[in-house]
């Protein structure tokens, strides 16, 4: 059995390849990038390194045939995944790869305050299931590696500025994202289900300050702001508009619930528990201390 990965060589594509590379000989991995050169350490072990474009569907034929399996990688041109990820079904169609494990978000519904961020994979997810593909979804919940630069500042300020309200997040890490794909991808009986890969916790702007403040031994307090004041503080502080919008309405999808998802796939699939926010944080800690 032959698995390909495409977007390889992004942070989550380059820990499923080393997941797979426990799982399978190396010959049996098919590494699909638009940097083919930034894999040249991988090519050297035997894995089938090629380059394939989203934007460039005549690259996909080449970059998919002999794959079996795929894990399609949602890319991170918002705006466009649409299309890009249409055309990765379609090629993988067209090369007879026979089951497409697509990386998606939890709760990826029109309504969420993460617009495209959530909607494009919901579509995508749409597009997988009509594609007469075999199918697996795997939902991620917020990736644990993101939440170390809005701690880092939190401890430097010895506040948390969030829109969050009550609602809560429940981090996992991408390594254990990796291998819940990894585990997808070389087992059987995934075929049509929907995976909800969430972390082990549940967490508030209070429980993340208390975290804060006993890795730092600092204290962090919370500032609630509404949405319109924190976008005014991100803007007042050189936050890019549309990077201030989009932290805003992260904040808001976190208070409305879209982010509050707890479940026990990711156990079930690997049969261990998902690390904890405070365990990458622990790893990080020189980065979470930095600014301090
Ligand atoms: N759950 C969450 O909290 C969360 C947060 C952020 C992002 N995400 C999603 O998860 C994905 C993986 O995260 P990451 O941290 O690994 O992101 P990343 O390191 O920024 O990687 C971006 C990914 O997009 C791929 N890509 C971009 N344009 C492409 C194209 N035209 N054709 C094919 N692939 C293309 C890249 O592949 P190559 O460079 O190898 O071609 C790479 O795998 C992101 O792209 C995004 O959709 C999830």
């Amino acid at each position: 059995m032959n698995v390909i990965v495409t977007g390889a060589a992004g942070h989550l594509g380059r820990l499923v390849a080393e997941q797979l590379l426990e799982r399978l000989a190396p010959e049996q991995l098919i590494l699909v990038t638009r940097r083919p050169e930034a894999l040249r350490r991988l090519r050297a072990t035997g894995v089938d390194v090629r380059y394939g474009d989203f934007d460039d569907p005549a690259s996909l034929r080449d970059a998919f045939a002999g794959g079996d399996r795929m894990l399609l990688i949602s890319t991170d041109a918002i705006g466009r995944r649409v299309r890009q990820h249409g055309a990765a079904i379609d090629a993988a169609a067209a090369a007879g790869v026979g089951h497409v494990v697509f990386t998606s978000i939890v709760n990826p519904v029109a309504d969420n305050p993460t617009g495209a961020n959530a909607w494009e994979p919901g579509k995508t997810e749409t597009l997988l299931q009509q594609s007469g593909l075999a199918w697996t979804l795997l939902r991620f919940g917020s990736f644990a590696e993101l939440v170390l630069p809005p701690a880092a500042t939190a401890v430097q300020n010895g506040q948390l500025v969030t829109n969050n309200g009550r609602g809560r997040l429940v981090p996992i890490s991408r390594r254990d994202c990796a291998e819940a794909a990894a585990v997808t991808l070389t087992t059987g009986g995934h075929a049509g289900r929907t995976y909800e890969i969430t972390g082990p916790q549940a967490l508030s702007a209070s429980d993340l300050a208390e975290l804060y403040s006993d890795l730092s031994r600092k204290p962090v307090k919370v500032l609630q702001l509404n949405d319109a004041m924190l976008n005014w503080v991100l803007m007042g502080i050189g936050t890019p508009m549309p990077f201030a919008w989009r932290l805003t309405a992260y904040g808001r999808a976190v208070r409305l619930g879209y982010f509050d998802v707890v479940d026990p796939a990711f156990e079930r699939l690997t049969g261990r528990a998902p690390v904890s926010l405070r365990d990458v944080l622990v790893a990080q800690r020189a980065d979470l201390l930095a600014v301090a």
